[in-house]
């Protein structure tokens, strides 16, 4: 829309602040907060002038309606219609919607308005319609299951055009008409509506139904090592699932929410969890499978870890935990059961999510060394080793990264010192592994952070600290490529 610009707009902009959200992304997936009782929240894209967002508000008091447009000049007539309505369910975001996803979170709409959107008629511009494939594709994350998008065009080659892309994006259509108004009118005109209706141009309508999603682009991050990576705190503290991180849980083959405790829910006693031998061959069965062990409701670092990378990455993350405690670095290599476990469980973790996810990355992120501090094991010893079992990994998983927790102080003397100096060594020298975090060690001395039971241990506020810190690391190292 061509308009001149407003010489007062600023003004008259905040004449109806009350009806202007200046930051949508803070009310990203909390937009009923504004209308608790709504019975649906809808948007309304690219609404000009507002005619029929406010006659749609105030024709459905009980709808919370959202109104985006780029023109400032254009939005302000809209907001200053719905002040002079005293309407109470209508706000106006002057965004363009290319952003959608910035400011409204996944499936939180029900239905979406697409009227008298720009045509861009040349080919070379199709991908700026707002019914083009990336746009529907956008649409459809941030719209529920079964939500719904309401498209008007006068203009029958953008609908025919439109049509197609629905198709393309398994967009179910109904009520299509290439003649709305052909008996009369038929409900709220928008501005460009009454314009060409009065030119006595047709009017082409369609209903979508989203009926599928796209495919989310999903990390995933297999979390290996001993004790503090299996989760050994002296308490269960945050259990509140992480949005958008998922656990693949091996016994069940099912991808559940990221919270505390996480592992599979099996007793190293054999007293709770499905096993898949005879009771008398737990011991044998555990020693074979290598699993962290979630039933006995510890705190672990996995949650934190992955609510910090996923604000840095933006990237859904799918964690695969393989840690079992007191193991030495050579029950992780390769032609052993850990190995086998690791590599097995993610296998079939990066199977089940490519159900429903693109799969990008592929990262394991490594805390221990506690137990080769014990045994004496050389810095030499310990560093090929490691990249022994780095290079395995990204050989048989295709790894993108092995990332590094910087294990704490366990014997406190020199031993500790050559498993500290091993991977920071290996760091330096190899540009596939990547030191996450040092801070370990620093916690080491900071009794609140430290299990008070179990020595060498970090609490639950340790592992939640040591989590954010590794976390937020690995998902900047992510977002700078
Ligand atoms: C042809 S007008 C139609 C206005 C109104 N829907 C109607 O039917 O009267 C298209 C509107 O979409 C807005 N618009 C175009 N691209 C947009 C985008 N990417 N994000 C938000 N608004 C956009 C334009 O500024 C313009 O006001």
């Amino acid at each position: 829309m061509r308009m001149r610009k407003m010489k007062n707009l600023d003004p008259r902009m905040e004449a109806c602040s009350e009806y202007w959200i200046r930051e949508p992304q803070t009310y990203k997936g909390h937009w009923r907060d504004l209308m608790p009782q709504c019975r649906e929240l809808r948007v309304e894209v690219g609404c000009g002038k507002g005619k029929f967002t406010v006659e749609t508000a105030a024709a459905e008091p009980d709808i919370l309606l959202i109104a985006v447009e780029i023109v400032k000049d254009a939005m302000v007539i809209g907001m200053e219609r719905a002040k002079e309505m005293g309407l109470k369910n209508v706000f106006f975001i002057s965004m363009d919607v290319a952003k959608i996803e910035d400011f409204f979170a996944r499936s939180e709409l029900d239905l979406l308005y697409i009227n008298f959107c720009d045509p861009w008629p040349r080919s070379k511009n199709a991908k700026r319609r707002l019914t083009y494939h990336t746009f529907l594709d956008k649409y459809r994350r941030v719209l529920k299951m079964g939500g719904q998008i309401h498209f008007k065009t006068d203009n029958a080659k953008l609908f025919e055009f439109s049509l197609e892309e629905f198709a393309l994006c398994d967009l179910e259509m109904r009520n299509v008409t290439r003649d709305l108004h052909k008996d009369g009118p038929v409900g709220i005109m928008t501005g460009y509506e009454e314009k060409f209706y009065g030119l006595g141009t047709p009017i082409n309508r369609c209903e979508c139904i989203v009926r599928s999603k796209p495919a989310d682009d999903m990390d995933v991050i297999v979390f290996c090592g001993q004790s503090n990576m299996q989760g050994q705190s002296e308490t269960l503290s945050e259990s509140e699932p992480v949005q958008n991180a998922y656990e693949y849980k091996w016994l069940t083959n099912k991808l559940v929410p990221v919270k505390n405790p996480v592992g599979e829910s099996i007793r190293y006693d054999g007293s709770e969890g499905y096993m898949l031998t005879s009771n008398d061959q737990i011991p044998d069965w555990l020693e074979d499978h290598v699993l962290g062990a979630a039933s006995y409701g510890h705190t672990n670092l996995v949650p934190s870890f992955c609510r910090a990378y996923i604000e840095q990455s933006e990237t859904d993350v799918l964690a695969v935990h393989a840690a079992k405690g007191s193991t030495v670095i050579a029950h992780w290599l390769p032609g052993t059961d850990g190995y086998r476990a690791i590599v097995e469980k993610t296998q079939a973790a990066i199977r089940k999510a490519r159900r429903e996810h693109t799969v990008c990355k592929i990262y394991v992120v490594w805390l221990q060394g506690e137990s080769d501090a014990i045994s004496g094991n050389s810095k030499e010893y310990y560093k090929e080793k490691l990249a022994e079992l780095a290079s395995a990994l990204k050989n048989d998983l295709a790894v993108d990264r092995f990332a590094i927790i910087r294990v704490g102080r366990f014997t406190g003397d020199a031993r500790d010192q050559a498993i500290i100096d091993a991977q920071d060594e290996i760091c330096e020298e190899h540009e596939d592994l990547l030191m996450l975090t040092k801070i370990a060690t620093e916690l080491n001395s900071k009794p609140e952070f430290m299990n008070p039971d179990v020595h060498g241990h970090y609490s639950a506020k340790g592992l939640e600290v040591l989590g954010r810190a590794a976390g937020g690391a690995l998902g900047k190292a992510r977002k700078n490529g």
